[in-house]
C-alpha cells in the first residue's frame, strides 16, 4: 500500500503515475417492486409495450418519506467503503452523481458528508444525467492519479419516483425509469496494469432540449426562440414555476425517444471503440460490458454491432428500469457480487444521455 504522506499534496511527489483502482463496491435498491401491471393503475400501457419496447419489467420505488437520493446513497456508500476495507473517516472527497437530487441546491454531496459524519472534506455534485457516474468516475481518477487524495467516495443515486408524470401523459418516459443507488471507492494503486486504463468523456449541447427537464429552470423560455415581448406580466413573473406549468406536466420530464434512441445507438459503440483503440485492443478483449442500462433494445444493439457473445453483457434493465446516474454502479456491483468480474479481467464501462452527453471508462478489474 502507498505511504499516505502524499494526501493533500498537490504535485505527486513520486516518479512515477498512480492508476486507480475501484478498491469497494455496493449499492442499494428500494424494497417497494413496481411491475409493469402495477403502473396500469396509473396510465395506459401495458406489460407487452414495456417488455417488447424498453426489456423492462419492473422497477423500485423509494417510499415517499425518509428515503431520498442521499439516503440510498448513503446506503451504496456503506457497504462500499467496508469493501473498500476503509473508513467514512478515512475517506478524503465525494463526488455524487444525480439528476434528481434531494434539493435544487446544496447537492446531495454534502448531505453524504453530513449523514456519515465525514470529515470537512471536499464534496462535489455531478450533473450529467446518463453518463453522469462515468463523469464522476473519471473527477475521481483524476484525483487519484496526481496524488491529491487517496480514498474517494463516488456515488450515482437516483429518485425518479417523486417526479415522474405518473398519468397517460407521460407514459413515453414513467415507464422506464426506477430508483436506486451505487457507489464506488476509488483508491491508488501501484500495480501496473490495474485500475482504470482510462475514461472517455463527450458532450454535444446542440440536443440538450431533446431529452431535459426545464422547470424550475432559469432558462426563460429562450430556446422556444419567444422575445420578451410575447410574453404576459404573469408569464414574465411565473417562468421559474408556476400553477400553469404544474397543469400542462412542464414541471416533468420531457424526452424525444426515438431521437435519443438513433443517437444512442451510435454514440454507445463508438465511445467503447474510442476506449478500447486507445489501448491497441479489440472488443474481443472485453470481459464485461456495462452499459448504462438504458434500453434493453440500445444493449443488444451494442452487444451485437461490437460482436459480443452474450455473456459479455451485462444487464439488468428487466428488474431496476433505468436508475441513470446509478445505472452503471448498480450493475456493475451486482455482476462483481455475481462473480462474473474476477481479478485481470477489462472491464468497459459506457454511458449515453441527456446532454447529450455520453462516456466510457476502461478498466483492469
Ligand atoms: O437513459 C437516458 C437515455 N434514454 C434513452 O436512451 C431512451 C431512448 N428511447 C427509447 O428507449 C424509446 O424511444 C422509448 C422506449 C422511450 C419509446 O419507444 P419507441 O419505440 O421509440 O416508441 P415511441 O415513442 O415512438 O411511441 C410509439 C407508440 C406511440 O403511439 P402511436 O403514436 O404510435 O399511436 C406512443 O404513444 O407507443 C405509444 N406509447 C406507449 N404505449 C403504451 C408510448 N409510451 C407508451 C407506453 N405504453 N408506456
Amino acid at each position: 500500500m502507498v505511504e499516505r504522506s502524499f494526501v493533500n499534496c498537490p504535485f505527486n511527489q513520486y516518479s512515477f503515475m498512480f492508476h486507480s483502482k475501484i478498491a469497494g463496491i455496493g449499492k442499494y435498491v428500494p424494497k417497494n417492486v413496481v411491475t409493469n401491471h402495477d403502473l396500469q393503475k396509473y396510465m395506459d400501457t401495458n406489460d407487452e409495450w414495456i417488455q417488447e419496447r424498453t426489456g423492462i419489467q419492473q422497477r423500485r420505488f423509494a417510499d415517499r418519506v425518509g428515503e431520498t437520493t442521499t439516503t440510498m446513497g448513503v446506503e451504496a456508500a456503506k457497504i462500499a467503503i467496508e469493501r473498500a476495507g476503509t473508513t467514512a473517516a478515512e475517506i478524503d472527497f465525494i463526488v455524487f452523481a444525480t439528476l434528481s437530487p434531494d434539493y435544487y441546491f446544496p447537492g446531495c454531496g454534502v448531505l453524504v458528508q453530513r449523514a456519515l459524519k465525514m470529515k470537512e472534506i471536499g464534496a462535489l455534485d455531478v450533473r450529467n444525467q446518463c453518463s453522469g457516474f462515468l463523469y464522476a468516475l473519471s473527477v475521481a481518477d483524476q484525483f487519484i492519479k496526481t496524488g491529491m487524495y487517496r480514498n474517494i467516495l463516488v456515488i450515482g443515486s437516483e429518485k425518479h419516483s417523486f417526479g415522474l408524470d405518473m398519468s397517460t401523459r407521460g407514459r413515453n418516459i414513467s415507464v422506464i425509469f426506477g430508483d436506486g443507488a451505487g457507489a464506488v471507492v476509488l483508491q491508488p494503486t501501484i500495480e501496473e496494469e490495474q485500475g482504470i486504463l482510462s475514461t472517455h468523456l463527450h458532450s454535444d449541447g446542440n440536443h440538450a432540449e431533446i431529452l431535459a427537464m426545464y422547470n424550475p429552470g432559469t432558462h426563460g423560455n429562450h430556446w422556444t426562440e419567444k422575445k420578451l415581448a410575447d410574453f404576459n406580466e404573469a408569464e414574465i413573473s411565473d417562468m421559474f414555476m408556476s400553477h400553469s406549468m404544474i397543469e400542462k406536466g412542464q414541471n416533468f420530464p420531457y424526452m424525444d425517444g426515438p431521437a435519443v434512441f438513433k443517437t444512442a445507438v451510435v454514440k454507445f459503440p463508438e465511445v467503447v471503440m474510442e476506449a478500447l483503440n486507445q489501448h491497441g485492443l479489440k472488443p474481443s478483449d472485453i470481459d464485461l460490458l456495462v452499459p448504462h442500462q438504458a434500453n434493453l433494445r440500445i444493449s443488444q444493439f451494442i452487444q451485437q454491432h461490437l460482436g459480443l457473445g452474450k455473456e459479455k453483457i451485462y444487464n439488468n434493465i428487466q428488474k431496476y428500469g433505468n436508475t441513470t446516474a446509478a445505472s452503471i454502479p448498480i450493475a456493475l456491483c451486482e455482476a462483481w457480487e455475481e462473480n462474473r468480474i474476477k481479478k485481470g479481467d477489462l472491464v468497459c464501462l459506457a454511458a449515453f444521455g441527456s446532454g447529450f452527453t455520453w462516456a466510457s471508462a476502461l478498466i483492469r478489474w
